[in-house]
């Protein structure tokens, strides 16, 4: 009898234990974003060309997916000669872009007009001497000009930043790897004169490493933090502007690696892998890592994103700035073991970008769209949506005498004959939009 009385005074404590484990905080949380605000909805009469079996419900309204919300995107550059990739836009106006090196003669461009650009700071910049290395087939070359630009970033201080894979693709085919001297981060004012070079030992961008993108943080004497997107080493590379030294950090963890079980979807189609064979199969995107970089607007986080992968990560930056080496010997497994698992951000990104408010924009591939995170609350919220947002490859923010804008280009990356058993369902123009933000760049500097 006894025993049991305690059962049943246990079990009461468990039930009042629980009940108040199931007492949900209030959701949404007070002030967050409001659905009614932008959900894709809305009733109409029969809109997209149903047909009717009876002529009865000709007129019956139905609730459909419009394909937009958030506020107007406004085109802003439709490229008919190469395809782009990233995008960098100066507080003058000024709109640099970038573009994998094949056959193209510039890695790096600026915007001329609505339909040209050209290459910046000049032809001579963008063209190296060789692209293979005779004397070591299979491999670049060390240059100090540009030879496969990756990424453009304008940072804080209106300064341009051209990231060098350093890895041109041969006759639209593989990417040579890469010998220490060609991939780089290379720094320019505005008006074209370089101020900075950082080169990577061997044992920090590996023969074939992939350095993808890259933000800066410029407090103190300045950090850069790249993105290492190689399927066999997928990691982040940190730069100490001041020293000039790199080191690597997240080898191989999760935050930074594909996703094996990923199966996308564009446009409502499944993207399922051909069985891509040689020569056809020249990337898989599977097998993409790490690309999508930010910095928090206070510098205390690195966010990022595997391209293969729903999910956003942080980092605190403090673990980051410490290099690994024998006389900091956990500084490795402590970067580590401080990465947050922040959002699963219900789709995949290819770019990720900060505004000063400390939003991060996160692309949304799967759903053309593009979505926000906002730390202070821990959601990922929807921001912009429309059809003609055939995968918002990477974003600059920027603050310009009209406004606050977010740029950011739509290369229709999938259709591309890497992922299409070598046929290319790309259409030009290639484009670059922006949308208006409330707030504009993030500075990357200490408090004023
Ligand atoms: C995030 O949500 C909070 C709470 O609603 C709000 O005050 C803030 O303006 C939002 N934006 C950012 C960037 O934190
Ligand atoms: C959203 O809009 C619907 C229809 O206008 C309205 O009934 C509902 O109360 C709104 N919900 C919120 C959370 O404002
Ligand atoms: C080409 O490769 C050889 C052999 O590895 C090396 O000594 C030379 O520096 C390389 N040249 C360039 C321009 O990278
Ligand atoms: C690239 O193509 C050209 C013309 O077809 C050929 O001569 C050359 O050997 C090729 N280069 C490589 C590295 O495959
Ligand atoms: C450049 O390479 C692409 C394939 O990558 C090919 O379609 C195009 O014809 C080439 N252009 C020139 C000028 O060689
Ligand atoms: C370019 O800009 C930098 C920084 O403003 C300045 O120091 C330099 O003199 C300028 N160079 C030329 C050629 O105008
Ligand atoms: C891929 O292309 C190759 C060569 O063009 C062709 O033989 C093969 O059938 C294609 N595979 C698929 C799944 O379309
Ligand atoms: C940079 O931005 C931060 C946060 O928005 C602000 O506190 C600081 O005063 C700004 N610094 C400068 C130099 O404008």
């Amino acid at each position: 009898m006894a025993s049991s009385l305690s059962t049943l005074v246990l079990s009461a404590v468990l039930v009042s234990a629980q009940s108040s484990v199931f007492d949900f905080p209030e959701y949404p949380p007070p002030g967050a974003f409001d659905p009614n605000e932008t959900l894709a909805s809305a009733v109409g009469t029969l809109p997209y060309g149903i047909g009717v079996a009876d002529q009865s419900l000709a007129s019956t309204p139905v609730h459909y997916d419009t394909g937009f919300f958030g506020p107007q995107i406004e085109l802003v550059h439709a490229y008919y000669n190469y395809w782009p990739t990233g995008v960098g836009v100066g507080s003058d106006g000024m709109v640099f872009t970038c573009y994998p090196r094949g056959n193209e003669t510039y890695t790096l461009g600026l915007i001329t007009g609505p339909t040209t650009e050209e290459a910046w700071p000049d032809e001579e910049w963008n063209t190296p001497p060789a692209f293979e290395n005779v004397t070591n087939p299979g491999y670049s070359i060390a240059s100090e000009k540009l030879i496969f630009v990756q990424s453009v970033v304008v940072d804080g201080l209106d300064r341009v930043w051209a990231l060098d894979t350093g890895r041109p693709r041969v006759n639209g085919t593989y990417l040579y790897a890469q010998a220490p001297g060609g991939p780089k981060l290379v720094g320019f004012y505005m008006n074209g004169t370089s101020f900075a070079m950082y080169y990577f030992p061997s044992t920090v961008v590996y023969a074939d490493s992939s350095i993808n993108d890259v933000r800066f943080d410029l407090r103190g004497g300045g950090y850069a933090y790249i993105t290492d997107s190689s399927p066999y080493h997928p990691a982040l590379v940190v730069v100490d502007l001041a020293t000039g030294e790199s080191w690597r950090h997240l080898e191989g963890h999760a935050a930074v690696s594909p996703d094996p079980a990923f199966v996308p979807v564009y446009n409502g189609v499944p993207f399922y892998y051909h069985t891509l064979l040689a020569p056809n199969a020249i990337q898989f995107m599977t097998a993409f890592a790490a690309d999508g970089i930010a910095l928090s607007a206070d510098g205390e986080y690195v966010y990022v994103t595997p391209l293969t992968s729903r999910h956003l990560y942080r980092v605190p930056t403090s673990y980051l700035k410490q290099q690994p080496s024998s006389s900091n010997p956990y500084a490795a497994i402590l970067a580590k073991e401080a990465v947050q698992t922040v959002a699963e951000s219900g789709g995949h990104a290819d770019g990720l970008e900060t505004d000063a408010s400390g939003y991060i924009y996160i692309g949304s591939q799967e759903h053309n769209a593009i979505h926000r995170y906002n730390a202070t609350i821990g959601i990922v919220e929807p921001f912009i949506r429309n059809p003609a947002i055939q995968w918002a490859d990477t974003f600059s923010v920027v603050t310009l005498a009209e406004g606050n804008y977010l740029y950011f280009t739509v290369n229709q990356l999938w259709l591309a004959p890497d992922y299409q058993n070598g046929t290319d369902l790309r259409t030009k123009p290639y484009a670059m939009y922006r949308v208006p933000l409330e707030t504009g760049r993030a500075n990357q500097t200490e408090a004023a």
